[in-house]
């Protein structure tokens, strides 16, 4: 029988990419999606740029027997986890949903997982774990868990609940991946990131202004303790923090137990040097205004990643360019993202 990888969440942003560097590196995916935040159109673009098709069974990891049958039917080997919400103001809004839907669907994946002994898994978490950092770079052995919203709770909630299995099971493999700000697109412009709505994060922010969509970004505070008084974050190409995932399964089939890593650049870059950026690289203009600071931001946010290095030979290598080019070049192409 075939080895699988099973990828929740496999048709959203991060995942969809991800999808794309397993293919390549000739692992066979499964894809489980509810489709909450994404769209099946998805899963022909992937086949499209690396010309596979990944299984793709749409369900709600929630949802016991339909997961189970799943495992049953193929010979998942590995996980890797990115289904869950993400907008951290509904998650203020509608903190039972997020409890619900993140931690509800972790828990119910970990025991489908050891009714087919399943030893590996892999974990989106966040920086936002981290909270108010004590200290930039952030290191993976920094304190977690002073956070302030119920989305950064989930994530450390469930990092917990990791770390528990780790020690009460010595035969599985768990590797905690902590993204920092995820940016830019897979190089061909069929897949890129398309949220719902208006745009919480800021590179879709900025690329829908560039559309054309939305007439200016608002720059959140000017007077944060940073060089242009804009806030700094460690912005990483989506296509490097795919590859981060293929780094990672190849750490778990050594047998390490519990990893945990961080993923970014280990650069931080301003709201304002962002911006500047992006209109260096695509020479479109993007026009902004300084407004008042979003609550529960912070100032500054930055990885060092030398442990991935060390550990996996991993690091990211696309720059800045790269991922307004890329960015712009989802969105030019796909105006109405997926929409269409
Ligand atoms: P995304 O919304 O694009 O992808 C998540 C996918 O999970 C979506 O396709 C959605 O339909 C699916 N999903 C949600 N709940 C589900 C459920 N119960 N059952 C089945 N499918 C479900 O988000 P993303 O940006 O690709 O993020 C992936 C993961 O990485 C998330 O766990 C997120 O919290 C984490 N993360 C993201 C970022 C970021 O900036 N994008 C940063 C740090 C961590
Ligand atoms: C946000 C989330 C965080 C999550 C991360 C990645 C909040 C408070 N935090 O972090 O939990 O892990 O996304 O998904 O939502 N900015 C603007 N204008 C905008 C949007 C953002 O100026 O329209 C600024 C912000 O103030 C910040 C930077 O741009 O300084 C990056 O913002 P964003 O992309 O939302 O990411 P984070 O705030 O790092």
């Amino acid at each position: 029988m075939k080895d699988y990888v099973l990828v929740t969440g496999g048709t959203g942003y991060i995942g969809s990419h991800t999808v794309i560097e397993l293919l390549n590196n000739g692992y066979d995916v499964v894809i489980v999606d509810n489709l909450c935040n994404s769209k099946a159109l998805v899963v022909d673009r992937i086949e499209k740029i690396a010309r596979k098709r990944p299984i793709f069974v749409e369900l709600d990891v929630r949802d016991e027997k339909k997961l189970n049958e799943v495992f049953s039917n193929y010979n998942i080997t590995s996980v890797i986890h990115f289904a869950g919400l993400k907008a951290v103001g509904e998650s203020v809004e509608k903190p039972q949903l997020y409890y619900d839907n993140n931690i509800g669907s972790t828990e119910i994946l970990l025991k489908v997982m050891r009714a087919h002994e399943t030893k590996n898994i892999v974990f989106s978490s966040s920086a936002t774990v981290y909270g108010n950092p004590k200290r930039v770079p952030i290191y993976e052995e920094d304190p977690v868990g002073e956070v302030t919203n119920p989305y950064a709770e989930t994530k450390v909630k469930i990092e917990f609940m990791l770390k528990d299995l780790a020690k009460g099971d010595p035969t599985m493999n768990i590797a905690i991946l902590r993204y920092f700000n995820p940016i830019g697109a897979h190089q061909s412009g069929l897949i890129g990131e398309d949220p719902n709505g208006i745009p919480n994060n800021i590179m879709p922010y900025i690329t829908q202004v560039a559309i054309g969509k939305l007439p200016y970004l608002h720059v959140f505070g000017n007077d944060y303790k940073t060089k242009d008084g804009t806030g700094i974050r460690d912005y990483i190409h989506v296509v490097d923090l795919a590859k981060g995932h293929v780094a990672t399964l190849k750490k778990l089939a050594t047998n390490p137990g519990l990893v945990i890593y961080n993923l970014g650049t280990g650069v931080g870059t301003s709201v304002l040097e962002l911006v500047n950026a992006f209109i260096a690289a695509n020479g479109v203009d993007i026009p902004y205004k300084i407004e008042a600071r979003r609550p529960g931001d912070i100032d500054t946010c930055y990885a060092n990643c030398d442990k991935a290095y060390k550990e996996m030979g991993w690091k990211a290598i696309y720059n800045m360019v790269d991922c307004c080019k890329d960015s712009w070049n989802w969105q030019k192409h796909n105006p109405k993202g997926y929409g269409e």
